[in-house]
């Protein structure tokens, strides 16, 4: 029976870069959407990023850009390094949507009429120079315990005690410096205690793992009690989100509208692929729908959630899977050690995403458990498993198949193969249960068994006696009929790989049911090596660069907060490090040619002698500045590996560094006598 199910991961937040912790939770989600596909079912994996809050408008702020204008930014930047991961989601949308602003507002309008909303005036610090009321974290002050100075407002990082911001000694606003002053507003809440019964139903019904039920058991606590607080959903303007329906000046609090960001990515996709929102998100449905998160999330997920879907007339979450945390050599990952890894510095030094997709799932069990990237482990692990154990066993015996039998097969049989289909099941039954590292251990038993069976056949000695040429044309299709098996039941860990081994044997992309049959005979292609091994002097590089970034950052100085001014400390991201600024292609170029564009406003198209065999053609937003005809010959400096633009007026292959601000401009540059085209500027 086909099944229609609905994936998420949770949505990062548009104001930082994903890191491998991120990581865990999204190829641990698409390992399992890809399993599921490959099974036949329907599946749509939707995500999207979390834009809105208090953190994010205050980091454009920051920067000089609109919220608008950084979330953007981060969104293709979150889209590449997921891509590059192989991450493959059906919609990657944003929080900050207009399909995200009606559901709010329509599931807003569901839980009042239902009586689910209350308000209340509250009392909150609030910063007198910015004019906003601040959030427990953006107060800071002196820890009423242990005295520990410069403590967030809602705990202490030394001594660890929970406190409310008022009661911290001598408080201070983190984004002025001013001293907050305690203010009334009025704020708008869910009422979730009246929603007790339902979730102490909901959470115990199968819908979580065990441990996380028995967290949700302390915080709702036993029947005729009633633990939780209503929810406080609204914040005050100045706030990056969505207003309130009929109340002006007050706002969504970010987590009220992020899950709903689940529905709108889901609802963008059905206006793309034709699909039925409803069936989806209906009260009765009978579709299913699964949400992977961390566990620090647990309490949105497990009861705001629920919850706020139950009373506004849509359905349940079936199942919500929590995740533990990374560590990365047994400790939290730490900016000073370099273990704090960026997702783009792994795939600059490590490149291949498919050894930490791997090692991912070897350690995934489908608990909350903190899972443990040790990063020599991970090198060994890499080269054991997949190049000397896996991918060994097609490149001991593929070579064989082109030079002494023309590149055809033969229908392949063993009692290995036999035991190999046989586990289809088990394997299976594994990655349903988010057990990867159960199927993997499965998976590298038969591919022992497959080496063993090579080892002894020893098709290399076969391969000396001519007249034992069908026995080594056996042996080498079994094997590689193993591999292909092999191959079937890793493909949701390792799809590029799987796409090479498509390729190599001519097929139709593999299906878990394929693991079943053989190939007849057939002609494939010529065997081409499909993984390197991992060097550990990749990694030590990829920590080096991590330091790195973090130096540049602490040589920096520090605008105390205290000093009342508009602070712009060097804070994470400001700083490149050298290998990032060598990531650019500078060269030396010669303008040959330059002349206006019909019907552009402000650019021009120059073409530049940068010493390739054809110079580059660039469109140059310099109009208002340059006669084309003084520029003919002149010598500039060009961005040489800019992913080349297709614009209206057609290609531009590059980009011409020019200065300007609000003086004037834009001064493009020019080198010292002396430079040619095409010589690297660095
Ligand atoms: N924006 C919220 C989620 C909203 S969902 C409606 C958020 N964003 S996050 O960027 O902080 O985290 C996104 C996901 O990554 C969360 O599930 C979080 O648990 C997970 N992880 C973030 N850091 C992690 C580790 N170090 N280790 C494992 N997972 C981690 O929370
Ligand atoms: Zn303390």
């Amino acid at each position: 029976m086909t099944r229609k199910i609905l994936v998420t991961s949770a949505l990062p937040y548009a104001n930082g870069s994903i890191h491998l912790g991120h990581l865990v939770e999204y190829i641990q989600t698409d390992i399992w959407v890809r399993f599921q596909k490959m099974q036949g079912h329907t599946v749509h994996y939707v995500c999207a990023d979390d834009t809105h809050g208090t953190p994010i408008m205050l980091r454009a702020e920051k920067e000089g850009i609109t919220p608008e204008a950084l979330i953007e930014k981060v969104h293709v930047e979150h889209s590449q390094d997921f891509s590059d991961f192989l991450v493959q989601f059906d919609n990657y949308y944003s929080t900050n949507s207009e399909e995200n602003r009606q559901l709010s507002g329509n599931i807003y309008r569901a839980l009042k009429a239902n009586g689910k909303i209350a308000n209340k005036t509250i009392e909150q610090y609030f910063d007198p120079v910015k004019s906003m009321f601040l959030p427990d974290r953006f107060i800071k002050g002196e820890c009423p315990k242990c005295h520990s100075k410069d403590q967030y407002g809602d705990n202490c990082e030394v001594c660890g005690t929970t406190y409310s911001p008022t009661e911290l000694i001598n408080p201070y606003s983190a984004v002025s410096g001013a001293t907050p002053v305690r203010k009334e507003t009025e704020h708008y809440f869910f009422k979730l205690s009246e929603c007790v019964d339902f979730l102490r139903d909901w959470t115990r019904s199968g819908t979580l793992q065990a441990e996380a039920a028995n967290k949700m058991n302390e915080w709702l606590g036993e029947a005729g009690e009633n633990k939780l607080s209503d929810w406080d959903i609204s914040r005050d303007a100045p706030y990056f989100g969505f207003e309130i329906p009929d109340a002006p000046g007050k706002y969504f609090y970010v987590w009220l509208d992020a899950p709903i960001g689940y529905m709108a990515s889901f609802k963008n996709l059905c206006g793309k692929a034709d699909l039925n929102f409803d069936e989806y998100w209906k009260k009765d449905s009978t579709t299913e729908l699964y949400h992977f998160i961390g566990k620090d999330i647990l309490y949105f997920h497990a009861l705001f959630w629920p919850a706020t879907l139950e009373y506004s007339g849509h359905r349940t979450p079936t199942q919500v899977f929590a995740h533990g945390f990374l560590t990365v050599n047994g400790e939290k990952m730490s900016k000073s050690r370099g273990t704090f890894i960026t997702a783009r510095s792994y795939l600059d030094h490590v490149k291949n995403p498919e050894y930490l997709r791997y090692y991912y799932a070897a350690k995934l069990n489908g608990s909350m458990e903190d899972i443990d990237l040790n990063l020599e482990d991970f090198v060994a692990r890499v080269n054991s498993d997949l190049v000397g154990k896996y991918i060994n066993i097609a490149s001991r015996t593929a070579g064989f198949i082109a030079k002494k039998f023309d590149n055809k097969i033969i229908p392949a049989q063993h009692t290995v193969i036999d035991d190999m289909r046989a586990a289809a099941p088990a394997i299976a039954e594994a990655f349903t249960a988010r057990d990867f590292a159960r199927a993997l251990r499965e998976v590298m038993k038969l591919t022992d068994a497959a080496n063993a069976y090579v080892a002894e056949a020893a098709p290399w000695v076969v391969a000396k006696d001519e007249s034992k040429s069908l026995e080594l044309h056996a042996i080498c299709s079994n094997a590689l009929e193993m591999f292909r098996i092999l191959t079937i039941y890793l493909k949701p860990v390792l799809p590029n790989i799987a796409t090479a081994v498509e390729a190599f044997f001519d097929v139709e992309p593999l299906q878990w049911a394929d693991a079943a049959f053989g190939l007849g005979s057939q002609t494939i292609q010529p065997y081409s090596h499909m993984v390197t091994r991992l060097e550990g002097k990749q990694i030590e590089a990829m920590v080096a660069a991590n330091k790195e970034n973090l130096q540049a950052t602490e040589a920096a100085p520090v605008v105390k907060a205290e000093a009342k001014v508009e602070s712009k400390p060097a804070e994470e991201g400001v700083y490149i490090s050298i290998d990032d600024f060598a990531k650019v292609d500078l060269r030396i170029a010669k303008i040959v040619s330059a002349e206006h564009v019909e019907g552009a406003e402000k650019l021009l198209k120059l073409m530049l002698d940068i010493g390739e065999a054809q110079p580059r053609q660039i469109f140059a937003g310099i109009k208002s500045a340059y006669d084309p005809a003084t520029l003919v010959g002149r010598l500039t400096v060009m961005v040489a590996n800019l992913a080349p633009r297709k614009m209206k007026f057609g290609m531009s292959e590059g980009m011409v560094l020019a200065a300007s601000d609000e003086r004037g401009g834009p001064y493009i540059l020019s080198p010292d006598s002396g430079a040619q085209p095409g010589m690297r500027v660095k």
